[in-house]
């Protein structure tokens, strides 16, 4: 943990994101210890003309809605923040925040390590990029303190976008300053993939073309668009919202190469890899493999627009073009407002020409689920008790929390807080996975700009 004096400033602080995920992570990092005991500060900004007060009775709020747990330490933690009246889109803002940003180091004697985390609509990263940058807070004060980024998805939307947006950050900030977030590399389960896979050396030898058939991976919320979100989700769709980042990011995981070895530079450069791996589709291709399709009722939710073609739901027929597993097809697919929430990947073993015993089907299927439990199970065939030999389908399967009952569940953000504050950057997306993931997308969005399938109303 970083024991230097720390300023987290966080850009959106009355936003959904703090509301969800980060009042929650700081409360848990809080209560475990894991904070800087010293001079750790949360510089909360927003436009509302609010004070200190304003702000931590407005998280209180929170806090009592959510149930937060150890009341009588509530006051020490709302201590920690602070409150800054900020308009991201007036300069004058950023000259108020450095001045500001220097009174901090002042009062903790110090040169604070600084952390901008940029919680708000992805509009406003270019205004509050340049705003950074021309008042000289992207500069870290001294060698012994650091300054770091982060920032929400989507990185960009599309491969255009994206090259601007990494462009001005790398004009910025150096690679290993920037943590992009995408939360699902953070889950419990993601995190356990590359264990199950190079921990276990009887899954090594058949994890490639010979052997695997198939890859599903997919994404199903039961929830519709929420309310709040609609004109937001409207812009992008859930091919930008699930698809080009957390899909790719499970999907890499499950096929990356064995890395050279467990450091944050060979993990994100192998995931990389996994993911230039991704045939691209040609636009004829995206016409025939790709289905989009938009819940019933999506274009009457307050913020959609009447005649939107947004989809609201997606599926992708392609393979890998290259590394272990080319040639294996693949299947991606997301969508909201689905029967049921399931987020899984499949993995499809393949079968002999003729099983051994007389059975129409051979197949084992290994189940990597993270919705609705995080579980493992492989489809295995025995035989039936009995006097005759029948075969049948089996599940050999494990549950994560059952398992580890008792045991504390990191929740993503937490993971990733801690992991911004000591410098590790093994869950977040480099600028090379970012640009592979949208190389992949791009001619997608294209062809469907176009019309291409064309989208249809229907609830899946
Ligand atoms: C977010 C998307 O990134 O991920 C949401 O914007 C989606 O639309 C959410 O619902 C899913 O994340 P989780 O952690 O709830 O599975």
């Amino acid at each position: 943990m970083t024991k230097r004096p720390t300023t987290l400033i966080v850009f959106g602080i009355t936003g959904d994101l703090v509301k969800t995920k980060l009042l929650w992570a700081l409360f848990n990092l809080f209560l475990q210890g894991k904070l800087p005991k010293k001079d750790f500060l949360v510089l909360g900004l927003s436009r509302r003309d609010w004070d200190d007060n304003d702000l931590r009775a407005h998280l209180e709020k929170i806090m009592i809605e959510e149930g937060f747990p150890r009341k009588s330490l509530w006051n020490d933690f709302l201590a920690i923040f602070s409150y800054f009246k900020a308009d991201f889109t007036c300069p004058s803002s950023f000259v108020d925040l450095a001045k500001r940003v220097r009174k901090i180091d002042r009062q903790a004697s110090s040169c604070t390590n600084k952390l901008y985390y940029l919680a708000v609509s992805p509009h406003f990263y270019q205004t509050i990029l340049v705003g950074l940058k021309e008042n000289n807070l992207v500069v870290t004060c001294n060698n012994s303190s650091w300054t770091r980024i982060a920032l929400e998805k989507p990185f960009g939307q599309d491969l255009p976008t994206a090259k601007k947006l990494d462009q001005l950050l790398g004009s910025l900030f150096a690679e290993n300053q920037v943590y992009r977030i995408d939360h699902y590399l953070a889950k419990e389960n993601l995190r356990n993939i590359l264990a199950l896979r190079f921990d276990n050396t009887f899954l090594t030898p058949i994890w490639n073309k010979q052997f695997i058939d198939k890859v599903e991976v997919r994404l199903w919320e039961k929830e519709k668009v929420a309310d709040g979100r609609t004109a937001f989700y409207d812009g992008l769709g859930a091919l930008r919202d699930v698809g080009q980042n957390h899909l790719l990011q499970f999907l890499a995981l499950l096929t990356m190469d064995q890395p050279q070895d467990s450091s944050s530079g060979a993990i994100r450069k192998t995931r990389a890899k996994a993911l230039k791996n991704l045939a691209i589709l040609s636009p004829g291709q995206v016409e025939k493999k790709t289905v989009r399709a938009q819940y019933d009722g999506y274009r009457n939710q307050l913020g959609v627009k009447k005649n939107s073609s947004t989809e609201t739901y997606f599926k992708i027929s392609t393979s890998f073009s290259d590394g272990n597993l080319a040639g294996v097809p693949l299947i991606l697919e997301a969508g909201k407002a689905m029967k049921k929430n399931l987020v899984e990947a499949k993995i499809f073993f393949k079968q002999p020409s003729k099983c051994f015993h007389q059975s129409s089907s051979c197949q084992n299927v290994l189940v990597y689920r993270v919705k609705p439990k995080e579980t493992i199970f492989l489809t295995l065939l025995v035989k039936k008790p009995g006097l005759v030999d029948r075969l049948s389908e089996a599940k050999m399967s494990f549950d994560y929390r059952a398992n580890f009952n008792g045991e504390k569940f990191a929740s993503d953000y937490e993971k990733l807080l801690l992991d911004i504050l000591i410098g590790d950057q093994t869950l977040f997306v480099s600028t090379d996975e970012v640009m592979a993931q949208w190389r992949f997308v791009e001619p997608i969005i294209k062809a469907w700009r176009q019309g291409k399938p064309k989208i249809t109303v229907k609830n899946i």
